[in-house]
């Protein structure tokens, strides 16, 4: 495993690739919001980690209106552009890599395909049960793992068009984790079963259906209760 990026501009190296990925992201984040079995966040403190262009916490504060929020990541560029877009929204985006700064402050975590992307995941554990309140539960989706049968063909050509290192874990390394710094977990398949769109490129999916079962089957939503 490669050591962190201290920071960069965009994930993508190809910046143009950041906007792309947040419209694409979009209807998988609205099952995962409707998904999660917390309907009224009127009084929570929400962090999602790894916001990049802060889309996700647009749409939730839109569809299960918070108390207020905050999403970090490590690219600098994707958090001005995140900051531009939040409105009136009460949300703030900061550039940071962990949460040591926000202890005992959030009720509900969130990140999107992002914990495939962290190279000291124990740390990353600590950090989100440290900042969560007693309680407070982080949910954590992601299909980058050695479970998928996408993974093995998936994991260098990610590494190759981005700036963070891409790491290779099972499913259970994920939940070893988390176990280990006192979260109770349960995980589900992420079960999306909208239109995925069909794309005549079929580098990441070469069956259609591959595009069709990956954000059903194999994307995994964990839920880690503090
Ligand atoms: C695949 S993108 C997903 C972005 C967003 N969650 C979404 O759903 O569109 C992964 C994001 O994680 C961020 N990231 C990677 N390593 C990170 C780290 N160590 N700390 C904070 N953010 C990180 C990347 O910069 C990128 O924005």
């Amino acid at each position: 495993m490669s050591g962190p990026a201290l920071s960069y501009a965009t994930w993508h190296t190809d910046p143009t690739r950041e906007a792309a990925m947040e419209e694409s992201h979009r209807p998988f984040w609205r099952h995962f919001i409707e998904t999660i079995p917390e309907t009224d966040l009127s009084t929570r403190d929400i962090l999602d980690f790894g916001c990049n262009r802060g889309g996700f916490l647009r749409l939730l504060h839109a569809l299960k209106p918070f108390r207020r929020a905050l999403g970090i990541d490590i690219a600098f560029a994707s958090v001005a552009a995140a900051r531009e877009l939040a409105g009136t929204a009460p949300i703030e985006y900061e550039v940071a890599s962990d949460v040591s700064g926000w202890s005992d402050r959030f009720d509900l975590a969130f990140s999107y395909e992002v914990i495939f992307l962290l190279p000291d995941l124990a740390a990353h554990a600590a950090g989100i049960h440290a900042a969560l309140r007693r309680g407070g539960v982080y949910y954590a989706v992601t299909g980058c793992h050695t479970g998928s049968p996408l993974w093995s063909a998936w994991r260098d050509r990610i590494g190759e068009s981005t700036n963070a290192p891409v790491q290779d874990r099972s499913p259970e390394d994920y939940a070893d984790a988390f176990t280990a710094v006192g979260f109770e977990i349960s995980v589900r398949r992420f079960g999306y079963a909208g239109f995925v769109s069909v794309s005549k490129d079929r580098s990441t999916f070469p069956r259609l259906i591959d595009a069709v079962d990956y954000p059903a089957e194999h994307k995994l939503l964990f839920r880690f209760v503090k």
